[in-house]
């Protein structure tokens, strides 16, 4: 897919369990552009949050409010959201991304751009990021060609954290919109989605003390969770990413593309090859996870690094929806119930107030 397809494409496949034909491509692209544009009572959404706020918090808080705009698809009553799938996941691939560009604009004190029914699905959003009123951002091959590859590469994960929020949601029968903003909610932590953002401080940080990284290196060593290295180590791959193979082959063609030269492209290379050497991160199976490279390419395409995790959100929305959708047609299904060991106290009984010091 990575060689082949875009993101759209890919969004398809994932959600409808094949890739498109022709005729399905266009209908699925035209209901994508017909859903690009928010209501305009949204504006008012956006209005209501002070300067700077985080555009997680944002996207998060507007997915969940596309429910009130399209009540006829957030029934939480499953067979009827089921019934209208096909509309209600049009409009939230197409309007995440309508939302996380107006998020930026907000958090940036910058005017809205509106969508433009011509464009495809990344130029667009460049375009709503990008563009002034007064002039058109010039979207270049190299940068919508990075920009799919790296949607692509987010689009789905298995029981990933915020994939399973989503679904642990979804099986109280909340309808699909609902859903996806709690994952969003879920992606935003730095050990998840923000890690890309993290792993961005880390490189820069480096380059301003003008480290090789041994000082990271060895900080993380401490077993410290709060000093781990960034973009290091997955939860389930322990050999390597095999996204972070294809974003970091990419980042060196994007860049070279582009004609930019990127001292962080430099010190994570050298990063990564001191920490594969070192026995530490080599007895771990600790290696370059997809956020080691992603953050340098979305920089290249002139990313703020506030929105990287937002960016991770629009490329993952495929795959909220699919799982959703999984756990909402499951004849089967229940609500999801995780069961804990108690450790705690056992037998306490009430102190009065007066009592208590
Ligand atoms: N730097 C230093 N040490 C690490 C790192 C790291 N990045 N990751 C794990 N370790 C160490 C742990 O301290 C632990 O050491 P110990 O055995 O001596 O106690 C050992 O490696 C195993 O760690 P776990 O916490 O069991 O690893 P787990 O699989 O639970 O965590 C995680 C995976 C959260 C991704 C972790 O590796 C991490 O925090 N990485 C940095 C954050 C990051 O890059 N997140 C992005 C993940 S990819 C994604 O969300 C798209």
């Amino acid at each position: 897919l990575a060689q082949y397809s875009d993101f759209v494409e890919t969004a398809y496949l994932i959600i409808h369990g094949e890739l498109p034909n022709a005729k399905q491509r266009r209908h699925f692209g035209d209901l994508l552009r017909l859903h690009s544009p928010v209501h305009s009572a949204m504006d008012h959404l956006f209005e209501g949050f002070p300067l700077g706020s985080h555009p997680m918090a944002i996207l998060s808080a507007l997915l969940n409010s596309l429910g009130c705009y399209y009540p006829h698809l957030a029934t939480n009553r499953v067979q009827e959201d089921l019934a209208n799938f096909e509309e209600a996941s049009a409009i939230a691939i197409s309007k995440v991304r309508t939302i996380a560009a107006m998020s930026y604009r907000k958090s940036r004190g910058l005017p809205y751009i509106y969508p433009k029914r011509t464009l495809p699905y990344c130029e667009n959003f460049l375009h709503m990021m990008f563009s002034q009123p007064y002039e058109d951002y010039v979207c270049t091959p190299e940068v919508a060609q990075a920009l799919n590859l790296f949607l692509l590469l987010h689009a789905d994960h298995e029981q990933n954290c915020s994939t399973s929020t989503v679904r642990m949601v979804g099986s109280s029968a909340a309808n699909m919109f609902t859903s996806i903003s709690a994952g969003i909610s879920a992606l935003s932590g730095p050990l998840h989605g923000g890690a890309n953002t993290a792993v961005m401080g880390m490189l820069q940080a480096i380059h301003d003390e003008g480290d090789d990284g041994t000082r990271f290196i060895a900080a993380a060593k401490s077993g410290s969770k709060s000093n781990r290295l960034m973009g290091f180590g997955h939860a389930v791959y322990k050999n390597f990413d095999p996204r972070a193979r294809i974003i970091g082959e990419a980042c060196d063609i994007v860049l070279k593309r582009l004609g930019i030269d990127d001292p962080l492209l430099h010190i994570a290379k050298t990063l990564e090859q001191a920490a594969l050497k070192d026995d530490y991160f080599v007895s771990r199976k600790l290696y370059p996870n997809v956020d080691f490279y992603s953050g340098i390419i979305m920089r290249a395409l002139g990313i703020p690094m506030n929105m990287f995790t937002t960016m991770f959100a629009i490329g993952r929305t495929p795959g909220y929806i699919s799982n959703w959708r999984e756990v909402a047609s499951n004849p089967k299904g229940r609500i999801y119930r995780p069961r804990q060991i108690y450790v705690g106290a056992t037998k306490r009984d009430y102190v009065p107030m007066v009592q208590r010091h």
